[in-house]
């Protein structure tokens, strides 16, 4: 029997018995903050079990995907080193809300176990909770199960939960001895892959609260978990989950990519070295499945939370590949199997294939580089280290390598033993736990929203338990009653029957405003949505008194509010220009939409060049300009919406009914926000940044109405500082100019004090002649002018070439012109003429241009007899 039969022999049973054949929810869970991956089947149906949910259906079955790698059902350290524990498997379930509860799920249980799969009865054992008679006595009547098999069991075992809260009750499992010895209780719970839990029946019916209480719920309901993976191990008569058609063709393709063989006849527990490579390749056949389906339902490995457990199991995956010589990027080669094998029941992770390759590949390139960084940071940290005399490696330095860099503990352990260090491993572990603290700090803040923690309104003063009516969507301002009020440290809150309070959903913030209470107004601090009540966070410092009952109004901030929503719709138009410009490969992974700006981040491989953003923006504010109306379907079927095409903003929880937000024929999204009621109220958008926030993840950033007119008053500011700035540069330029060229000239007069030193005497008259630099005509003056101040009598001349000319200024001292009648006109002339040029002036002071440089030394040296010719 193949796998797929077997699946869906399951899946046909139930339906058979009246059970709704659902699709598995995705892995990366909607809307709820307690869980980061999908752990079981009955995620789902949380909000059924706990009684604030309906289905239109009471029995459902369905094959859910699962990811057990953090919180309360943790396998990882185990994956690889046995045959059975996965971090991802597929769950098959069946569950009543409601409906049939202990006796029938016991029944069906071991029907389809030993009627239709045929497994062998002396086989198979029953676990139930030590307390629980009825299941104890169940057993014995619905089944011909032999009594001697039916065993109790404490909380450990027969008491599930989800998770730290949420629903849970006493189970009853059951479980396949395989070895020779199968009528011995001692192998039940022994954790020996001989013996395992193959099916797990809950009955549910508490819920733990935040204080770790008990709350019986309104009924009672049953949920199931068989393990696909073992039972298929178990019917194709395997010893091990690897060895089945689940996950030999990947363990095929593993095997072709590091030319080694995997070897089916070892045990888990073998330690040689072939048992080391299968161990390798068991860990990476179980992580490659995990991050596909993981990164097809919209999960990214980063640096937090859900993504940084992603990024470690793929940097797990990635060692073990070293080990079977994987050292190049080889991972995301494997996506195409896993595709391959179950896409049929999963289109999904085929549709997403390409981004799927695309995000696995570049996250193991930068996981290499990080390996090199980290082994260059070790081997300084060793030198410094050694000149110490130093043999432990501070537990500060560990996790410095850890944490900062990325690098893993376990190889800085091989690195360290390889250069006879060890690790101070105490120290390391405090800081660990110390920092887990400090996450598990943040995320309970995060949750509350404001510093009073409140999780359940237990402690509230409550008239009414119906749902709050919220009114957001229509008005801003409504007349309500307070159905349920608490005070503590000078806050109230007060929960209303309607209110127009948008509570932070689906990236868009919470509003705020006043709740009036005769003619008093209390500020709207925070927001809060428990069960379906919206609890208002107001300051009451002067402790006026409310009381269920009380008549109020619940007034939002409208000017904030219609920023909001202007930001809001406008990221939907963001997101349909994106596909229309990048392509339909970008999903949204996030976004947050405030009154003062919008963010938006999606998938999308490279940084956006400045023509795609100009085309982004400009498309989108074309259709803005198109006034595009809004309609608003509200409480439309989840599968109608479906069909009529809207797209699914990723991260928002999805009910059985939902509201799809459409504008004209251009969008249209799953979307619970508040939005302008047509496009040209949103004005304009102006993307103000573009970044990358992870690999495979970029963000963008913009605003729209007032913010795009702050923006522009920003940028003109910033305009009109840098115009200021400008001018006074270009001022203090020209200053500066005129100085250089000041301190410039005087080092050029240097030339002439030489020139007078070196004069020559014709018939009685002092001659001062030589070849200056002046870069032009009027500084060639001033040089002459210089010359003459400084002489008592005689006549000078100064030649310079000038932009390949040539520059002549002659002078001649008022004696000279007075007694003998000499004129510099006269003279510069003649020697202008040596250098193929005219020219003439006042018998003080003349100038004259040439075109021959090469004549300059001649004119100079002709000058005497010019002069003597006077
Ligand atoms: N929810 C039960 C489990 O996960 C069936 O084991």
């Amino acid at each position: 029997m193949t796998s797929n039969e077997i699946r869906q022999q399951f899946l046909d049973f139930f339906v058979n018995k009246g059970h709704k054949l659902v699709p598995s929810a995705p892995v990366v869970p909607q809307g709820d903050p307690t869980l980061l991956f999908t752990n079981a089947g009955m995620n789902q149906f949380k909000d059924v079990f706990l009684g604030i949910g309906t289905r239109d259906y009471k029995r459902a079955v369905d094959t859910q995907k699962c990811i057990r790698v953090s919180g309360k059902h943790n396998d990882l350290e185990e994956v690889g080193y046995d045959t059975y524990h996965h971090t991802f498997f597929e769950m098959l379930g069946n569950w009543s809300f409601g409906d049939y509860y202990k006796k029938e799920a016991i029944q069906w249980a071991w029907e389809l176990l030993t009627e239709v799969w045929k497994l062998p009865k002396e086989r198979l054992w029953a676990t139930v909770f030590r307390t629980d008679d009825e299941a104890y006595n169940l057993w014995k009547e619905v089944t011909d199960i032999n009594p001697a098999h039916i065993l109790r069991f404490d909380e450990k075992d027969n008491f599930w939960e989800m998770g730290e809260t949420g629903p849970c009750g006493p189970c009853s499992e059951i479980h396949i001895n395989l070895s020779n010895d199968y009528e011995n209780p001692a192998w039940v719970n022994a954790g020996k892959p001989e013996c395992i839990e193959i099916w797990n029946l809950v009955f549910i019916q508490y819920n733990r609260d935040e204080n770790g209480i008990l709350h019986e719920l309104p009924a009672k309901h049953v949920d199931t978990g068989m393990g696909f993976e073992r039972i298929t191990a178990v019917l194709q008569g395997k010893k091990s989950n690897y060895d089945t058609d689940i996950f030999t063709p990947i363990i095929n393709s593993i095997e072709n990519l590091s030319g080694l063989k995997y070897n089916y006849n070892l045990p888990a527990e073998d330690k040689s070295a072939e048992g080391q490579n299968n161990i390798a390749m068991r860990v990476i056949a179980d992580h490659i499945r995990t991050l596909t389906f993981a990164i097809a339902d919209g999960a990214v490995p980063s640096n937090d939370g859900r993504g940084y457990v992603l990024r470690r199991l793929l940097r797990r995956a990635s060692r073990y590949g070293r080990k079977i010589n994987l050292k190049e990027p080889f991972l995301y080669k494997l996506v195409e199997v896993v595709v391959k094998n179950f896409s049929n029941v999963f289109p999904e992770i085929k549709e997403n294939q390409t981004k799927i390759e695309k995000i696995i590949k570049v996250e193991e390139e930068s996981f290499n580089l990080t390996l090199d960084r980290g082994i260059e940071l070790f081997e300084n940290l060793i030198v410094k280290l050694k000149e110490n005399n130093q043999k432990v490696i501070p537990g500060e330095e560990v996790f410095k390598l850890y944490d900062t860099y990325g690098f893993p503990v376990d190889l800085t352990n091989v690195m360290a033993r390889e250069n006879g260090f060890t690790i101070d491993e105490n120290r390391f572990n405090q800081l660990m736990d110390e920092q887990k603290e400090r996450a598990r700090k943040s995320t309970k803040e995060k949750l509350s929203g404001v510093n009073v923690i409140i999780n359940s309104t237990d402690d509230f003063e409550i008239s009414s338990t119906i749902p709050t009516e919220f009114t957001g969507y229509d008005e801003l301002k409504t007349d309500a009653e307070v159905i349920g009020i608490k005070n503590e440290n000078g806050k109230s809150f007060v929960i209303l029957n309607k209110s127009p309070f948008y509570v932070e959903a689906g990236g868009q913030v919470s509003d705020t405003g006043s709740i009036i209470i005769n003619d008093t107004h209390l500020s709207v601090i925070n927001l809060l949505k428990i069960n379906n009540q919206i609890i208002h966070i107001v300051e009451n410092e002067s402790g006026i008194k409310i009381n269920p009952g009380d008549k109020v109004t619940a007034s939002v901030d409208e000017k904030r509010r219609w920023d909001i929503m202007r930001n809001h719709s406008a990221t939907h138009f963001l997101h349909k220009a994106l596909r229309e410009i990048l392509g339909s490969h970008v999903q949204q992974s996030g976004s947050y939409v405030g009154p003062d700006r919008l963010r938006f981040d999606f998938s999308h491989f490279q940084k956006l060049t400045e023509s795609e953003l100009e085309a982004i923006e400009s498309l989108i504010n074309e259709k803005l300009r198109e006034n595009l109306p809004l309609f608003h379907h509200r409480d439309v079927p989840f599968e109608e919406a479906k069909k009529m095409g809207a797209l699914m903003f990723f991260g928002d929880k999805y009910g059985d009914k939902v509201n799809v937000v459409q504008f004209g024929n251009y969008t249209m999204e799953f979307c619970g926000g508040t939005h302008v009621k047509n496009s040209s109220q949103i004005g304009l958008l102006k993307i103000i940044s573009e970044s990358s926030i992870a690999s495979g993840i970029r963000r963008i950033e913009a605003v729209t109405g007032a913010g795009v007119e702050k923006f522009i008053k920003e940028q003109e500011t910033k305009i009109k500082h840098k115009e200021e700035l400008y001018e006074k540069l270009l001022e203090e330029k020209k200053k500066l100019e005129k100085e250089l060229s000041e301190l410039k000239f005087k080092e050029k007069l240097n030339v002439i004090d030489s020139i007078i030193k070196n004069s020559v005497d014709v018939n009685g008259i002092k001659i001062f002649k030589g070849k200056v630099t002046a870069d032009n005509m009027d500084e060639l003056k001033l040089m002459g002018d210089e010359l003459r101040n400084k002489i008592k009598s005689g006549i000078g001349l100064l030649i310079s070439e000038i932009d390949k000319k040539v520059g002549i200024v002659c002078i001649v001292t008022d004696d000279l012109i007075k007694d003998k009648k000499i004129s510099a006109g006269k003279i510069v002339g003649d020697v202008a003429k040596i250098l193929g040029g005219g020219g003439g002036g006042r018998p003080h002071l003349a100038t004259a241009g040439g075109k021959d440089i090469s004549k300059i030394d001649e004119a100079l040296s002709n000058f005497e007899k010019i002069v003597s010719s006077l």
